[in-house]
């Protein structure tokens, strides 16, 4: 891998990134979905059925994000963030806040965040509180009860897709870190970016889903590997 030659870069990351962090992973041994099956918790199906659970669900998790801190991961993607001259898009499937607590900026949520709430009865996206369950207001149209994780659920579709779209057939480099490569579309990232020509680097502990479709691939910890990578590209 050499940093010279690379203008434009896409990342994709997802919850491996974060498991070094402490935040449990999806499809792991102490997956997420343990104790609740993804079609009680993870479907607007589920919220109209019971918007307790899910409520409950999504509370716990944006409380536990103030038990966890960004990991040499993170830090080393901001690190890119802040001295890649050349374009730079990070795109997290991740819903946790660890990247823009670690620095980096260029970069969008495409599944949404936890500290984000979607008011069904206006639209709005707005800063959640701590917790939803106790039926707040909405900031913009003061309707109560009707704020809902910001989450982009099985079924519905993805953020800044138009802007991921753009980055991947204008990038020469596309590196996908700590993500299983089982939940479409940000699977099949890696075939596009190909098809416009880019270069394709996947770093997770494990071969993905998907790992014939990259060029290159390093299996280990994303604490360890990527701040190496970045090294390399940043040619330190
Ligand atoms: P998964 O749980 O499916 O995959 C996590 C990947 O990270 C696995 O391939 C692990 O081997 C790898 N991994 C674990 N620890 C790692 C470490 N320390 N370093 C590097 N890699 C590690 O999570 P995602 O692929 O992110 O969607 O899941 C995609 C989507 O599925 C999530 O965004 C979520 C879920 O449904 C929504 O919530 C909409």
């Amino acid at each position: 891998m050499r940093g010279a030659g690379f203008q434009s870069i896409v990342v994709l990351t997802g919850a491996g990134i974060s498991a070094e962090s402490g935040v449990p992973t999806f499809r792991g041994p102490d997956g997420l979905w343990e104790g609740h099956r993804v079609e009680d918790v993870a479907t607007p199906q589920a919220f109209r059925r019971d918007p307790a659970l899910v409520q409950a669900f999504y509370d716990a998790r944006r409380a536990a994000l103030a038990r966890v801190a960004p990991n040499p991961a993170h830090d080393a993607l901001a690190r890119l963030d802040a001295e890649w001259s050349g374009n730079l898009l990070i795109v997290t499937q991740n819903v946790d806040d660890l990247h823009e607590r670690a620095g980096a900026a260029r970069m969008v949520h495409m599944h949404g965040e936890l500290k984000s709430a979607l008011c069904l009865a206006c639209g709005e996206r707005q800063e959640a509180p701590e917790t939803l369950s106790d039926g707040p207001a909405c900031t913009r149209c003061a309707a109560h009860g009707r704020l809902r994780p910001d989450i982009v659920w099985f079924g519905e579709m993805p953020y800044h897709m138009d802007r991921i779209e753009a980055a991947l057939a204008a990038c020469d480099l596309f590196v996908s870190i700590g993500t299983s490569g089982a939940v479409y579309p940000a699977a099949g990232f890696v075939q596009g970016a190909r098809h416009y020509g880019a270069h394709t680097l996947e770093i997770n502990l494990d071969p993905s889903e998907g790992t014939h479709f990259f060029d290159e691939a390093r299996h280990g910890r994303a604490g360890e590997l990527v701040p190496a990578w970045v090294d390399e590209l940043l040619q330190r």
